[in-house]
């Protein structure tokens, strides 16, 4: 099977092809709701987006004047927000409708706030919209006060045109934060450091458009990997990045699977059983809590108790009770969840909380006995292209229906 382009790269470089000003052609873009919101907003804007071919995309920002996003756009997807950094390094203004994505408890955006105003912009919220406006923008450190992936993509985005030098200190370092800064510079953009956890910009003037390809997404390839281990499965997963699946391969060993790395695949080996583990969700490259939920719903039948912690989100575990549906021996407190590994899962209706929560389902329900019936799909068609597709070819048994022919929307069995 095939991953597809990181969403979480795309959705941070779709809104930095403004600061071309000019033509991008994008490469291994995934076919996902998130992109095409970004795109229904650029169009918005007033760029020029052409679909190449399925994955490519040939963006011309040339004509983009507007620099104010509407609510009904910008509530989907959280990424939205970086529109504001783009916008604000382009054209010293940005309104923006406060950001969306899924509901992991409280999500502040103080840090991405205090790096528009280190710069030199100014601020309000007025009517669910974040206004930013500057005259000028100049370089300046800034000093994270928690590691945040979003805070550090949109002052990467901010400063990439600031005058004079920008460091960013205890910033985050994902590989889509890295995939941004290659992508910034191949533009024009002087960016160091990417990839550490301290960045440095300095600011360039001309910005040009490019052709790039996005890296393969990470988290796509882990929930893959886990549901080959829940399944008991044998399915080598390609175009992937081995060393961003690190902490996944490494965790998955440990509970007993096998997984052979090759330059750009993984194959995993389910094994019969599983062994207990305990996982502490943290920033890269800790363990990602965006597949907290899917190794959640591998542990479920695994022997003996295994604790999750999560570290990064205050409600990272709505998917709790619905695995208790199926079967599953699960208690929250607080940020730490208890799994009590069972015999085995049995198929119930279900409903997918967010994104991953969705992920976690399909994944139980594929090693569930009898049918389960995931509603709410809407929330993992935002970050995985095709899942259902992409699992029936290598033998799972799950067909996507509409709520008016079915009543619910994914069948596994
Ligand atoms: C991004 C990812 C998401 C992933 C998360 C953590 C995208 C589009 N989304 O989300 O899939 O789960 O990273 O890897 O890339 N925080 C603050 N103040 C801020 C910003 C964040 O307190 O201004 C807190 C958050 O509430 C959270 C933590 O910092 O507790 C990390 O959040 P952050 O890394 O920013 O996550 P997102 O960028 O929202």
């Amino acid at each position: 099977m095939n991953i597809s382009g990181a969403k979480n790269a795309a959705v941070a470089i779709l809104p930095a092809t403004i600061l071309a000003g000019g033509v991008c052609v994008l490469e291994n873009v995934p076919q996902i709701n998130d992109v095409t919101i970004d795109l229904q907003i650029l169009r918005h804007m007033g760029a020029d987006v052409r679909l190449l071919d399925k994955s490519t995309i040939r963006i011309d920002t040339k004509h983009i004047k507007n620099t104010a996003i509407p609510y009904e756009l910008a509530r989907h997807i959280r990424a939205s927000y970086y529109f504001l950094g783009v916008l604000l390094s382009k054209f010293n203004h940005a309104k923006v409708s406060m950001p969306g994505g899924c509901d992991l408890g409280d999500r502040p955006i103080d840090q991405h706030i205090k790096c528009f105003k280190s710069l030199g912009a100014e601020y309000s919220i007025e009517h669910g919209m974040v206004e930013i406006t500057a005259d000028k923008l100049i370089g300046t450190q800034i000093y994270f006060d928690k590691v945040t992936v979003g805070a550090t993509i949109n002052a990467l985005l901010a400063a990439v045109k600031a005058d004079g030098l920008t460091i960013l200190e205890n910033a985050a370092k994902e590989p889509h934060i890295v995939d941004l800064a290659n992508f910034l510079n191949s533009m024009g953009a002087d960016i160091m450091g990417a990839g550490t956890d301290v960045i440095k910009i300095r600011g360039a003037k001309t910005f040009r458009g490019t052709d790039y390809t996005i890296i393969p997404d990470q988290i796509e390839a882990g929930t893959y990997m886990v549901a080959a281990a829940a399944t008991k499965g044998d399915v080598t997963i390609k175009n992937v990045i081995p060393k961003h699946l690190e902490p996944i391969t490494s965790k998955l060993r440990k509970v007993g699977a096998k997984v052979i790395e090759d330059d750009d695949s993984v194959r995993v080996i389910g094994a019969q059983e599983y062994e207990r583990t305990n996982i502490k969700t943290m920033p890269h490259p800790g363990f990602p809590t965006d597949m907290q939920p899917q190794f959640a719903a591998l542990l479920t039948l695994a022997r003996g108790t295994s604790i999750l912690t999560e570290g990064i989100f205050d409600n990272r575990f709505r998917y709790v009770d619905e695995l208790r549906r199926m079967g599953a021996d699960i208690s929250v407190d607080g940020k730490v969840a208890v799994i009590e590994g069972v015999e085995r899962l049995t198929g119930a209706p279900v409903k997918a909380a967010d994104l991953r929560a969705g992920a976690a389902l399909i994944i139980a329900g594929l090693s569930a006995q009898g049918v389960t019936n995931i509603e709410e799909i809407q929330h993992i068609e935002r970050g995985y292209e095709e899942m259902e597709v992409k699992l029936r070819a290598i033998g799972a048994d799950i067909v996507k229906r509409t709520v008016a022919e079915v009543g619910a929307i994914a069948k596994v069995v």
